[in-house]
């Protein structure tokens, strides 16, 4: 764990890079967040612990941050494992309907990357006529519950959905973003078996559950958005300036930082919640909320961290793919996802987070709620219910809602 502890001593040391772009909002709350989940053995509390400070460190030039990149920490997206400040700005091409992806190549990728060093000179900004939307970082919040989920689980919500939709029951018919992996195999990762390319995997994390696993996502987020390279991302991604490489030469993390992250993401607990308001949960269900948003699904018996193996995991998400509207569109597609199809989003510790919906543009449930509702959306009709339950049936449910 030395390393973990020189990369904290070099967070001290970096003293940032002049204003960078946030959502704007504070977090306020004396509550602990990022706990470790409730009965884990001394080694994984440890692991905790270790992966947490990497998660906090601030990379600098000299440790391999760049050629381009957004932020250099995790946690400046994902403070205190909320959502937020930092964000990711996409950029697409679109047609005039500002929907419908346009066949245009992105070289240097869709993520607007503003930030150069180690020799660059030009970041990837937008260019016009292209539509620019915001992801704010996500909550990783009892992520590790997610990774946990037997696939099957999936797969039967999914075919319930559709087989409901057949019978014209419901308009809700959610479906797997089936993903490839684009990180090399990891031999230390006790809790996958994958290779470089393998596809038709169940996509799970992600607004657009593009990726399947977290030590594959650790390792996009370290590459695309910090512009650190690791033995499971051991490229820089293309950049206008053409540098393959920047001022920690060959490989910039090993092995172990990425696993350390991915450990730490999947133990971070689930915040503490009150004993809910049976009214609100009958509510919930009546209006047709946890069609999308399921209250819990079973994990896998042999997820090697003991405390998520085999439980049924309180997570209000199926983890599916829905059309959600022309109003949320963004113009891109994520793997197998399309411009208007997001993930249902897991509704875990919202009294934390600082805004609602991939793009904070909801700033209250009630907001996020009424923004599920446009042209195409499969939650039009349960944002109707919704829209007509009294006043203080409202007040119930977005209450319930905000104790989760
Ligand atoms: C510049 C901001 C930024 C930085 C830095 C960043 N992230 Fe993220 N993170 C995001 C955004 C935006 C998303 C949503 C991405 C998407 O929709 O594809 C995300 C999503 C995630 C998710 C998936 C959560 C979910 O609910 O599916 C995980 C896990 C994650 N990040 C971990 C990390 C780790 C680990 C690091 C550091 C190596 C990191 N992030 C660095 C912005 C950031
Ligand atoms: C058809 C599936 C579907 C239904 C039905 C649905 N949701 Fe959602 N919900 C989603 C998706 C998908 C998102 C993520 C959208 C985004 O990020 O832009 C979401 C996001 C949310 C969020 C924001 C969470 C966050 O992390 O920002 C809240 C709150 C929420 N839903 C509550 C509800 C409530 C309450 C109902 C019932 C009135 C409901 N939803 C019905 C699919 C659904």
């Amino acid at each position: 764990m030395r390393i973990v502890f020189k990369m904290a001593l070099a967070a001290a040391l970096f003293l940032g890079c002049g204003p960078m772009p946030d959502d704007g909002r504070k977090l306020v709350t004396d509550e602990a967040l990022d706990t470790p989940l409730r009965g884990v053995t001394e080694a994984e509390r440890a692991a905790f612990f270790a992966g947490d400070a990497t998660f906090d460190a601030m990379y600098r030039p000299v440790d391999g941050l760049g050629p381009l990149y957004i932020r250099g920490s995790c946690a400046s997206c994902h403070e205190e494992a909320t959502n937020g400040p930092g964000v990711v700005e996409k950029m697409a091409a679109v047609y005039d309907d500002g929907i419908t992806p346009k066949p245009v190549d992105f070289p240097y990728g869709r993520s607007v990357r503003p930030y150069v060093t180690a020799g660059a000179t030009t970041p990837v900004e937008p260019g016009p006529d292209l539509k620019v939307t915001q992801r704010v970082g996500l909550p990783i919040l009892g992520r590790g519950y997610l990774e946990a989920i037997r696939d099957d689980e999936i797969e039967r919500v999914e075919a319930l959905q559709s087989e409901r939709a057949r019978r014209g029951e419901s308009q809700v018919t959610g479906r797997i973003n089936r993903v490839t992996r684009h990180s090399q195999a990891n031999p230390d990762d006790p809790t996958h078996h994958l290779q470089f390319g393998d596809s038709g995997l169940v996509g799970r994390f992600g607004a657009k559950a593009r990726v399947a696993t977290l030590d594959d996502f650790a390792a996009d987020a370290l590459q695309g958005d910090m512009g650190m390279t690791s033995p499971l991302r051991p490229e820089e991604l293309p950049n206008p300036d053409g540098l393959t490489d920047d001022l920690h030469p060959g490989i910039d993390v090993d092995l172990d930082t990425v696993n350390a992250l991915a450990t730490y993401v999947r133990l971070v607990e689930i915040p503490q919640r009150q004993e809910p308001d049976p009214a609100a949960v009958q509510l919930f269900s009546d209006i047709g909320c946890a069609e999308c948003h399921v209250p819990s699904l079973h994990t896998r018996a042999d997820y090697p961290i003991g405390a998520l193996a085999d439980i049924d995991a309180p997570v209000y998400t199926d983890l599916l793919l829905h059309e959600m509207g022309t109003a949320l569109s963004d113009g891109l597609e994520d793997e197998d996802a399309r411009s208007t199809e997001w993930r249902t989003a897991p509704l875990i510790g919202l009294r934390f987070l600082r805004a609602y919906m991939h793009d904070s543009r909801a700033q209250t449930i009630d907001e996020a709620i009424r923004a599920h509702q446009s042209e195409g959306s499969e939650a039009n009709a349960s944002v109707d219910r919704y829209l007509s339950l009294s006043a203080e049936e409202r007040q119930r449910l977005t209450d319930f809602v905000g104790s989760l």
